[in-house]
């Protein structure tokens, strides 16, 4: 990749700043974990992969700042560390399952001394980026194979290098195809309020030499219409048991419009996107935003003053729309419950 979405670097935790992107590429630095929860509020680091790294390393950036004589005092101060993390944001569940791995490996160690507790901290947050990327490289894999040759691939927000800590999840099955050679092209959207499609799968696709083509959110369906597109592949911020998928606003009118048109619709995350504990989407906490991401564009009103906005940022896609699920592990379609749930075990 010819950028690196987050790492730990010199006791440190780096981030390319996404909210500054495409115009800019600036690296933002992180030495305490209140940081590292405002720069995943504030979406410098965003996607559900992503952001479950960046509280990883925020957890082990926390163990480092925690001044404690007795284990009971640092593991008091480890739990708060982890609650400021998980108020970041609510609906990508990876965040929260990064925060219980980390807190579980802590436990495990509980035995150890306090350094080496941190030390096993960092190691861990390492662990878990290391580990996103091969994730994210079979979802590449096991999707390129549902991708025919000469394909349109209709992609929604970002899924990307930069949800993850590299390669993609969406995109990581658009660039699996690519790099097989079938010669894919790629229609890109999520054009408001936040314009990830416009500036960051745009950036990261023209980076990579894949041939992307941004639209519009309202063109999705007049392109469908017209015989353009040959599938869908979009990422995921959470996955309930039924299949039923959160992701970025819009995704589901994307689903809609696919299912009215005969197109397949396909969601790509990691099993660490999955929530078996909630039966279906219904369960699914969807986050609201400030409502001057509506009513403002790149800092400049688009709207009346004092207009009533609603901004959710999140929505859920049924999963009788969605054609499979991939993930690292394979692909999951038809019966969800059985699949996903066979997927993770017992
Ligand atoms: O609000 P964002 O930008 O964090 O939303 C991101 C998405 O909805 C992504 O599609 C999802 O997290 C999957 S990322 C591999």
């Amino acid at each position: 990749m010819s950028f690196r979405t987050i790492e730990w670097r010199d006791d440190k935790v780096i981030m390319i700043d996404q909210t500054r992107l495409p115009g800019e590429e600036v690296y933002c630095e992180y030495a305490d974990y209140k940081g590292v929860a405002e720069a995943i509020r504030g979406m410098i680091i965003r996607g559900a992969p992503a952001i479950g790294v960046a509280a990883a390393m925020g957890v082990a950036l926390g163990a480092r700042e925690i001044v404690a004589d007795t284990h009971e005092s640092f593991f008091r101060q480890l739990d708060n560390v982890c609650d400021v993390l998980a108020r970041t944001r609510p609906t990508a569940v990876n965040l929260f399952w990064a925060i219980e791995r980390m807190k579980r490996l802590a436990e495990a160690n509980r035995h150890r001394t306090l350094d080496e507790i941190r030390a096993a901290l960092k190691a861990e947050a390492i662990r878990v980026e290391e580990e996103d990327l091969a994730l994210c490289k079979a979802i590449g894999r096991h999707g390129a194979a549902l991708i025919p040759a000469g394909a349109t691939v209709l992609t929604h927000c970002n899924a990307g290098g930069l949800a993850t800590a590299g390669y993609g999840t969406a995109l990581g099955v658009i660039r699996a195809a690519h790099e097989a050679g079938k010669k894919i092209q790629v229609f890109a959207d999520e054009t408001r309020p936040w314009l990830q499609g416009a500036r960051l799968t745009a950036w990261e696709l023209m980076k990579d030499g894949i041939p992307v083509t941004l639209i519009s959110d309202n063109m999705a369906g007049f392109f469908m219409n017209k015989g353009e597109i040959t599938c869908c592949v979009v990422g995921a911020d959470r996955i309930a048991a039924n299949g039923d998928t959160a992701n970025k606003i819009g995704t589901y009118s994307v689903a809609v419009l696919a299912k009215e048109n005969d197109i397949p619709f396909y969601v790509a995350a990691p099993t660490s996107t999955l929530d078996l504990s909630l039966a279906s989407g219904a369960e699914i906490p969807i986050e609201e935003r400030h409502g001057r991401e509506v009513t403002h564009l790149q800092g400049f009103p688009v709207a009346p003053e004092g207009i009533r906005v609603r901004n959710p940022a999140f929505d859920v896609t049924p999963a009788r729309y969605i054609a499979g699920i991939i993930t690292e592990k394979g692909v999951v379609r038809g019966n969800y419950v059985e699949g996903l749930r066979a997927l993770v075990g017992p």
